[in-house]
């Protein structure tokens, strides 16, 4: 067998996994999910899904990626051979992900040329608009939107040659992309706080809602939410698990990297809501209306407004950008560098190869978000994926390890490794909890939609969104069932 590539230093791996966690999900995905979910409502339920789903599924991923030393679909494989496809499964949701986020991506590229000219004004939520140029509904796709493309196509160029540099190369990366923006997000948030009606902002944002429990919806956010934002249920951790020394530490590492991730994106709500709250005084609206009218685009509408109330604005909106910038790429090469593992290793192929597979198509169909009519789009397939997709990925994950493997094989590996020892805890959950609570979802998602079509789109687009759900498994089954080069199968266990 080849030797594995590693990270090329201890910390590399801690920080690579929350390059991967800590991106677009936490600046632009959360506060909009806070925001759709009226404020405070959202946070509880936030905290419960992280503790009952993100925490177990984090560690499970970690330890089966660790102890079988593969890519998703081979580690998987190597557990059991039937079980193969379940890897393949969250590769195949990563790659829809990996579509779309390009596309956020992009914008954020747009926004750091615009942030040269402080070219939003005042009214930036008018100025989004207006810069997607977004069509009537999802039957109008309309035209390419030339600038966005453009954005577009350097940044599937950047992750392109981050990617091909391999996994050393990533280590170097990682450590600027995951700890500079947290210093600019402190920077926008002390400067929201300080404005005027923020204090009704941060009301709207952190004063619990307990009636809202009661709302179904919250609680489905709140899951697809930690899903996302851990980059759970797509094999990226396991990929990395599998890239760390054999005697590296993996319980704490789990704990860091989740806790961290929740804290930078409370982080970018104090920004956002304060500044909401900014902006609606300004207005003389309410608070919730400004945060609800913002939807998916709300994080580029609030951050231009407090980066115009900065000292040296232009250039501080720069810097924001940028970074914000990073903050995507890390995890877009991630998403990517999953998909690549899984294809390198099923068929001994080298990294280029591998890397073309899955960035052509990738970069194709998003093409589709780059049009005016991407926005919709976007929400859709954003919906489907993350409140479907993951979710049934991480509770097969759950069934797989729980019932087939066993958790406590998982367990007694990462022990092996680790001072802070996991308990029985964690068997617990993934048998039982993590999967009740994941089927809980799902049931209510459905009930959900099938009351009320989701943003009031059209039945028939919502059906894209279903069968890009319904695609995913065959996909994987199809893949899992190609030939697998013979290297994939020489593994020998060399610890414990
Ligand atoms: N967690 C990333 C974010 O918060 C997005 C993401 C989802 C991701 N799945 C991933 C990143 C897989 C890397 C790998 O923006």
């Amino acid at each position: 067998m080849k030797k594995r590539e590693n990270w090329s230093w201890r910390g590399a791996f801690v920080f690579a996994v929350l390059g991967s966690a800590v991106g677009l999900g936490n600046a632009w995905r959360f506060p909009y999910m806070v925001a759709q979910n009226g404020g405070g409502a959202f946070l509880i339920p936030y905290i419960f899904a992280l503790l009952t789903a993100g925490i177990p599924l984090m560690m499970l991923e970690f330890g089966i990626g660790h102890k079988f030393l593969g890519a998703p679909p081979i580690a998987y494989r190597r557990a059991n051979k039937k079980l193969e496809m379940v890897g393949w499964w969250g590769n195949a949701a990563s790659f829809v992900i990996i579509t779309y986020y390009g596309v956020v991506l992009a914008w954020a590229i747009n926004y750091l040329v615009h942030a040269l000219t402080l070219a939003w004004g005042d009214d930036t939520t008018g100025f989004f608009l207006n810069f997607l140029r977004v069509s009537e509904g999802p039957h109008i796709l309309g035209g390419l939107n030339v600038p966005v493309l453009i954005a577009f196509v350097i940044g599937w160029i950047m992750v392109i040659a981050i990617i091909r540099s391999g996994v050393t190369g990533l280590g170097k990366v990682v450590v600027f992309t995951a700890i500079a923006p947290v210093i600019l997000l402190i920077i926008l948030s002390i400067r929201g706080i300080t404005l005027e009606g923020a204090l009704a902002g941060l009301d709207y944002y952190l004063s619990p809602n307990f009636a809202a429990l009661a709302d179904l919806t919250v609680w489905r956010d709140a899951y697809s939410q930690v899903f996302f934002s851990l980059s759970l249920g797509m094999g990226v951790l396991i990929a990395y698990a599998s890239y760390l020394p054999r005697d590296a530490e993996l319980s704490n590492n789990v704990f860091i990297a989740s806790l961290a991730d929740a804290g930078i994106a409370f982080l970018a709500g104090l920004a956002i809501f304060s500044t909401v709250g900014y902006m609606a005084a300004q207005q003389g609206a309410a608070v919730a209306d400004v945060a609800g009218s913002g939807g998916i685009g709300l994080a580029f509408m609030v951050f231009p407004q407090v980066i115009n109330l900065l000292p040296g604005a232009a250039a501080f909106g720069v810097i924001f950008f940028l970074l914000l910038i990073t903050l995507a790429i890390d995890s877009q090469f991630s998403l990517v560098e999953g998909c690549v593992g899984a294809v390198m290793d099923k068929w001994n192929l080298s990294r280029g190869t591998a890397l073309a597979i899955v960035s052509l198509p990738g970069f194709l169909i998003g093409l589709v978000f780059v049009t005016n009519g991407g926005l919709h789009w976007l929400d859709i397939v954003d919906k489907f994926v993350n409140g479907y997709g993951l979710i049934v990925v991480g509770l097969v994950e759950c069934i797989a390890i729980g019932w087939i493997i066993g958790p406590q094989k998982i367990r007694d590996h990462v022990n092996g490794l680790s001072e802070i020892k996991v308990g029985k805890w964690f068997d617990f959950c993934v048998k039982y909890l993590t999967p009740a609570a994941l089927i809980f979802i799902l049931v209510f998602n459905l009930i959900i939609d099938i009351k009320e079509p989701y943003g009031g789109y059209p039945q028939w687009a919502l059906n894209v969104g279903w069968a890009m759900v319904i695609l995913l498994p065959i996909v994987a089954f199809i893949f899992s069932k190609l030939k697998t080069a013979k290297e994939a199968d020489e593994f020998v266990e060399e610890q414990s």
